[in-house]
């Protein structure tokens, strides 16, 4: 990738509902158990939006406390990016909505659908816009409502999820700092490992579909975890090589926060030290495209990263996809 300017993080927010939805909770409705759940996946707890919040509020309030943390305003905004696997509606885009409930007027907007890879791809997509010199201020949002499209009688999915939102203000930064290389990826032949299965065109909404549950998320969790474990250390490797850089040279890995097994997998596989990991599946579940702007912020606003360290953030989920950002941030 040839860098004409650098592209960086300016400012960075988050927005997490309120309402605590513990594994114990669970329990109570559900065939599971605490120990299962956090045994198999690291998962304590989840955040779950209010029925009257929906994927665009969590955004906006995301987005907005990034502009705060970059001393910006909704103004200076020219594009406004989302990556959602629960869009507001199936039309228009979400990103219109955050659009508008930020009164970034100036701003183009429109969603990405890359499943839990989505913020990767979105920060890729934003980092093209400047990096081209054709915009200087970027909001790449991820987002999610998960609890609305999970089956809460299907013990082998609802329990994995939860509901949040991370956005970043991207803008110029001095060449060689900021975001240096991506590596992105996807298998469409996997694509039904990982999906809704109706109320699209191939499977239109109809009683029938609604009543087999065909509108919630159905998932082969075995084949994504294999492929997880391969590709997320894969594509930090390949993003660094690109930069002729190694594990080594990395201060932090922030990845896709799906499963603390398949986390732990890479971070054995690269003999990276925990503290150098960034994790906090514990306390909120998958939150697909929202998941790993969420674990950045928390990393950053705790003081843990700083400015100028090495970090990999690597994504992996539906289509099924793939993609690893480093960043010097
Ligand atoms: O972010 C997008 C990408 N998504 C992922 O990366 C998810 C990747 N996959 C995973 O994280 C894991 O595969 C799961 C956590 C989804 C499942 O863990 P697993 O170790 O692969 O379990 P399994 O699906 O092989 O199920 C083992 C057993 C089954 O029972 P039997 O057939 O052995 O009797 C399940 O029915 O665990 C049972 N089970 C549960 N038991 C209690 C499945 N879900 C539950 C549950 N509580 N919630």
């Amino acid at each position: 990738m040839t860098e004409r300017t650098g592209v960086g993080i300016l400012g960075i927010g988050s927005a997490l509902p309120a309402r605590v939805v513990t594994n114990i909770d669970l329990e109570k409705t559900l065939d599971t158990s605490d120990e299962w759940i956090r045994t198999r996946t690291g998962i304590c707890e989840r955040r779950i939006a209010e029925e009257d919040v929906c994927t665009s509020d969590l955004a906006a309030q995301a987005a907005m406390a990034a502009l705060r943390d970059a001393a910006a305003g909704p103004d200076e905004v020219d594009l406004i990016i989302l990556a959602t696997a629960t869009p507001d509606a199936p039309l228009p885009a979400t990103a219109c909505y955050v659009q508008a409930k930020l009164g970034a007027s100036r701003a183009a907007a429109f969603d990405v659908a890359a499943g839990c890879t989505g913020f990767i791809y979105a920060l890729s997509i934003g980092h093209q816009f400047i990096a081209s010199g054709n915009y200087r201020r970027v909001l790449v949002i991820g987002a999610e409502i998960l609890s609305r499209i999970l089956d809460w009688n299907d013990r082998a999915t609802c329990v994995l999820f939860g509901d949040g939102a991370g956005a970043v203000l991207l803008g110029p930064v001095p060449a060689g700092q900021g975001l240096l290389s991506f590596k992105l990826g996807s298998d469409g032949t996997y694509a039904d490992v990982l999906a809704i299965p109706a109320g699209g065109t191939k499977l239109p909404t109809s009683i029938a579909t609604a009543e087999a549950r065909l509108h919630y998320v159905k998932m082969a969790g075995n084949e994504v975890f294999k492929f997880a474990v391969r590709v997320i250390g894969d594509v930090t490797v390949q993003a660094l090589d690109e930069l002729g850089l190694t594990v080594a040279d990395l201060d932090f890995l922030v990845p896709h926060q799906a499963n603390w097994r398949i986390i732990d997998a890479a971070r054995k596989r690269f003999e990276l030290p925990e503290e150098r990991v960034v994790v906090n599946i514990d306390r909120y579940g998958n939150m697909s495209a929202a998941s790993i702007p969420v674990a950045l912020e928390e990393a950053v606003r705790s003081g843990r990263l700083k400015r100028g360290d090495l970090v990999s953030m690597v994504g992996f989920g539906a289509g099924l996809t793939w993609g690893a950002a480093i960043m010097r941030y």
